[in-house]
């Protein structure tokens, strides 16, 4: 693999950030995952916007332009032969004497890799448990400190499980790395509201739209694992997965342990929308 670091294109062994990154030692960066479908980036705009909302509020900046980016995201595309997957693009403050303080002169790093990976194929469906939400308190912000949902995931691996969704206060919050929705048996898709408890997908908003297009009703609020389990379907949306329906929750099977109407038609339509 071709990847990208700091204004050269080189061979993944040979790309280098030194030990003292601020990325490393204090999980002081950001990152975006925008999706590759035949060969092309979707809906790198939106991405784009929250990477400069996740820097501002981490008090950083972009240090190329956006249309730099753009062009170095196709670059590797390119380089990579990449017909479906994702490219992961990371900032961090850059390399500093290791203090708490931000670092008054550190040149940012900026770091980009392609993963290939099939998005689109027909998904057969996840199960997920539940687990406490154990994330910071502005989970809005895109930053690269994943340990919480990392060692989240890994419960749920080792139940058996694909996924967890977290739950905070009662309710859930999102996925480990993506957002949760239910659909209730007269077809309305219930997700969480956007606040800085929950990361604001990109996948989301454009599902959403779709589905408003589409006349479907929809509820932006909390819901609980009670409620989902009585829920006709439900599903995920990420990046790295599009729309992947839900077919389990804490061992509660629903729309018969297979994707239902609504999140097949909503999956089969978001994927073509952004062909
Ligand atoms: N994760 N919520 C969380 C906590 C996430 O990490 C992600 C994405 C999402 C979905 O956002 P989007 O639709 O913009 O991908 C929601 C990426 C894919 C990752 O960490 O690999």
């Amino acid at each position: 693999r071709t990847v990208y670091v700091n204004g050269s294109y080189l061979p993944e062994e040979k790309a280098t950030v030194s030990i003292f990154d601020r990325g490393f030692l204090f999980a002081d960066g950001v990152y975006e995952v925008t999706a590759v479908l035949d060969g092309k980036l979707v809906d790198f705009a939106g991405h784009v916007t929250r990477l400069e909302r996740s820097l501002n509020e981490l008090k950083m900046e972009l240090p190329v332009s956006s249309d730099e980016l753009l062009e170095i995201h196709r670059e590797l595309i390119k380089h990579n032969k990449l017909d479906e997957g994702a490219i992961y693009l990371q900032i961090t403050r850059g390399a500093a004497d290791r203090d708490f303080v931000f670092p008054k002169n550190a040149k940012q790093t900026l770091i980009l890799f392609t993963q290939a990976k099939p998005i689109s194929a027909p998904k057969s469906g996840i199960r997920i448990v539940s687990a406490p939400d154990i994330r910071w308190g502005r989970r809005d912000i895109k930053t690269v400190q994943l340990l919480a949902p990392s060692l989240t995931k890994m419960l749920a691996k080792e139940a058996g499980k694909d996924d967890a969704w977290m739950v905070e206060d009662g309710f859930v919050t999102e996925g480990t790395s993506c957002n949760a929705y239910i659909v209730t048996k007269d077809s309305k898709i219930i997700t969480r509201n956007l606040s800085n408890s929950i990361l604001h997908g990109i996948t989301r908003a454009a599902v959403l739209k779709l589905a408003s297009e589409l006349d479907m009703e929809i509820e932006e609020r909390p819901f609980t694992i009670d409620e989902a389990q009585q829920a006709a379907e439900a599903f995920v949306t990420a990046a790295t997965a599009f729309v992947n329906p839900v077919i389990e929750i804490d061992h509660v099977e629903l729309s018969g342990g297979k994707p239902g109407p609504v999140v097949t038609r909503l999956s089969q339509l978001y994927i073509e929308e952004s062909r």
